[in-house]
């Protein structure tokens, strides 16, 4: 594809017809800050702290809704977008409840990185938060809108990448906030849960609920690793504050298959890890009561079982059902075990959880 060439901060840059002024800026290395933009999502241009100077126009741009076109010469760091930027993040700051000190996402929020960024003390306006109730009515999910900026960034990821559906700006002006239809709470809407919009939050407007008060963003140690729940393989990060696992979180930089979306159980269905009734022995039932047995023993039990009942049955009165949950190797070996080794054909696989 024919490149065109333009220049930022002085420097000669090539770049992709289509490409935005903020995509090219930031695979050069310049750092414009940004909000309301997410990749993956439509361009909104809402928040407008990633405002540029472009020469011949007279109005400062959202770069991350500018497309670049030849010979555009474009400033990220004159005075004038710098004064721009900051007092888009004084208003925000201004227009909700920050208070960082019981705030979740305090050290992962970025209107706080943007507050600390350009030195502000205080806003210069009145803080004049919205005076929302703060919603507790699910077991996963805290929404507090007086921490929400309205960036939308929860409505574009429930909207197009999760195809949800279910949040959208409601009222208008200084009332306007986001949420499911006919301002109900998640609980009571066709949400699934599937916790995109906490991932997408870039304040703390929408948290983890299970995670609150359970290890600060920067004890947390994040672990890698694919879902076992069902066969897809997603890929999420366990956070774990002191050897316990909190909370999982998707990334959109993970890639395939599942490019940083979970599902409700993958998000929220961790807990089990750490119950104190999780089932971490085999159990046998003797006399219609069950007791605890060593692998060896429970091996040993099915082993006879099994071969018993095909003495007097013959190996066609067995099945075999295998896991989801399982690799694919160890897949292949469940049914070279129940083909070889018990003689039949019954093997099956559950697909799903
Ligand atoms: Fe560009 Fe919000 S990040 S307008």
């Amino acid at each position: 594809m024919n490149k065109i060439s333009l220049t930022i901060n002085g420097k000669k840059i090539e770049a992709v017809p289509g490409q935005t002024v903020l995509e090219v800026a930031r695979e050069n290395g310049i750092d414009i800050p940004t909000l309301c933009y997410y990749p993956g999502t439509k361009l909104v241009g809402a928040c407008r702290v990633c405002v540029v100077e472009i020469e011949g126009q007279r109005c400062l741009a959202a770069s991350c809704a500018m497309p670049v076109s030849p010979g555009m010469v474009v400033r990220t760091d004159t005075p004038r977008v710098v004064e721009a930027q900051k007092m888009v993040v004084e208003l925000l700051w201004a227009s909700g409840d920050h208070n960082c000190l019981v705030c979740e996402a305090n050290g992962n929020c970025e209107l706080q990185d943007l507050v600390y960024r350009f030195k502000i003390e205080k806003p210069r306006f009145p803080i004049e938060p919205p005076g929302y109730p703060v919603e507790r009515s699910n077991t996963m999910i805290q929404r507090d809108l007086n921490k929400c900026i309205l960036c939308g960034r929860c409505i574009r990821v429930c909207n197009e990448i999760q195809v949800n559906e279910v949040l959208d700006f409601s009222e208008r002006g200084s009332r306007m906030k986001v949420g499911p239809a006919f301002d109900a709470d998640y609980i009571d809407s066709n949400c699934v849960f599937c916790g995109a919009c906490v991932d997408a939050c870039p304040t703390g407007a929408i948290v983890n609920r299970q995670s609150r008060f359970e290890g600060r963003p920067w004890e947390l140690k994040k672990v890698r690793t694919t879902c076992g729940y069902c066969g897809v393989g997603c890929q999420m990060d366990l956070n774990l504050h002191e050897g316990r696992i909190v909370k999982v979180t998707g990334s959109r930089d993970h890639g395939t298959p599942n490019y940083g979306s979970l599902c409700v159980k993958g998000r929220f269905g961790m807990d089990f890890i750490h119950h104190p009734s999780r089932l971490k022995k085999p159990l046998i039932r003797e006399g219609g009561e069950l007791r605890e047995a060593s692998w060896d023993e429970a091996y040993s039990y099915i082993a006879d079982r099994m071969s018993a009942i095909k003495a007097k049955h013959g190996p066609d009165s067995l099945a075999g059902l295998s896991s989801a949950r399982c690799t694919n190797e160890e897949n292949y070996l469940f049914q070279k075990f129940i083909r070889a080794a018990v003689g039949t054909n019954n093997v099956d696989h559950c697909a799903r959880l």
